[in-house]
């Protein structure tokens, strides 16, 4: 089997590599990255000698590039995770979410069908998509595979539209696909522009911690290696055609995670008590907020057997025994670019 995984040099897609690249040794796995700001060959560096795994730099909006691709590589099964995925840059920058989620997609789901439809037999087109599709909830309710899409950010606006894209080439061309919605990650490599890793290298450098808004916002987390789990499973034994929900049973408002987290982090940094939560700085709200977001795992649970193995408090616990164990990693991401974007974004 040859699989192309777009995004692989990003925070999920590298455990999502590296997760094949061990498991399946008879399959290539080739990883097509354009290694944007979120993209680091760091993260893959344990795998990246090993005789099944290939790297490919290149754009999924270079519909050129693309569509020769597929001509050399006979792939058998794409899991597109490649992506500009953080809500306060989209809203920034929009454009650069409708190229590279919408138009990017596109072209790859050009290529997968005009490739594969002589016969589309065991082939596969897997979209990672996220559960802010489905806008935002109030306090009850879950997101389920049935509720309405409702996008509030240029991000998720992105992300919806390439979820229609892929359905529309199922339903027009026949495409064999699976999508799934997952919830707000966490775990090593995950860039620190994102609540979690952010707040542990603020706390780390005795920085502010800048929490939105009235800090009650809630997501609902599952780290990574969950998630990566997950997609092996809906990849191999999800229904053509069929959408699976992912997500952690775990919601969080931002202000008891922070709190969490600081105390996390006093212990393993041996500060006193307290210390981290008095970096707490309320800011500015982010615009168009989405006040809350939880995922009903029921189906893949069920279909798929699939459940979450580490607890947040557990996997939290790795996360930052990660990070104070990488620190030559955090310095290179947040050295050069990052500091311009943080300047920009928070000053
Ligand atoms: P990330 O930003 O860490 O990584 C994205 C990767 O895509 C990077 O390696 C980047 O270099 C690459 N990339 C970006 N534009 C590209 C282009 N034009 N061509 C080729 N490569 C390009 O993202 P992530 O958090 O790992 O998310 C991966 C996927 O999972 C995304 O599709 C995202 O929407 C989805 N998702 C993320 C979360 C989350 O909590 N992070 C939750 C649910 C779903
Ligand atoms: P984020 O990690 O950006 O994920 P998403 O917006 O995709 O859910 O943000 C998670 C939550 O944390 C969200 O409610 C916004 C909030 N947040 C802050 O309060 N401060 C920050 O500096 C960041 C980056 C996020």
């Amino acid at each position: 089997m040859n699989i192309l995984i777009t995004g692989g040099a990003g925070f999920i897609g590298s455990h999502v590599v590296r997760r094949f690249v061990d498991n399946y040794q008879d399959y290539n796995i080739y990883n097509l990255d354009s290694l944007t700001y979120a993209g680091n060959l760091e993260n893959l560096k344990d795998i990246d000698q090993k005789s099944n795994y290939n790297f490919i730099k290149g754009d999924i909006v270079d519909e050129y590039f693309i569509n020769d691709l597929f001509k050399r590589i006979d792939f058998d099964g794409v899991i597109h995770l490649a992506a500009e995925s953080h809500v306060d840059r989209s809203i920034e920058d929009p454009l650069a979410f409708v190229r590279t989620n919408i138009i990017g997609t596109v072209n790859l789901l050009n290529a997968a069908k005009n490739t594969w439809k002589k016969n589309y037999k065991d082939k596969l087109f897997y979209h990672v998509s996220t559960d802010e599709v489905y806008g935002s909830l109030g306090k009850d309710g879950l997101f389920t595979e049935e509720t309405s899409y409702d996008p509030n950010s240029p991000y998720s606006a992105s992300k919806a539209s390439s979820d229609h894209f892929v359905r529309a080439y199922g339903e027009t061309y026949g495409l064999p696909f699976v999508i799934s919605n997952c919830s707000n990650n966490y775990g090593p490599y995950h860039f620190p522009e994102k609540l979690i890793p952010l707040f542990i290298n603020n706390i780390i450098e005795k920085t502010p911690l800048p929490v939105y808004g009235d800090g009650k916002y809630t997501r609902d987390w599952l780290f990574v290696e969950d998630h990566s789990r997950a997609i092996d499973l809906v990849f191999h034994k999800g229904k053509n055609h069929e959408t699976y929900n992912i997500g952690g049973f775990n919601e969080w408002q931002n202000i008891d995670l922070v709190k969490l987290l600081c105390e996390v982090m006093d212990k393993k940094l041996d500060r006193d008590v307290g210390t981290s939560q008095k970096l707490i700085t309320y800011v500015k709200d982010r615009p168009g907020h989405d006040l809350r977001y939880a995922i009903d795992a029921t189906k893949i649970s069920k279909e798929l057997g699939w459940k979450p193995s580490v607890t947040f408090e557990e996997g939290l616990e790795k996360t930052v025994d990660w990070y104070l164990s990488n620190t030559e990693w955090l310095n290179h991401v947040t050295s050069g670019g990052y500091k311009e974007y943080y300047k920009k974004m928070y000053s």
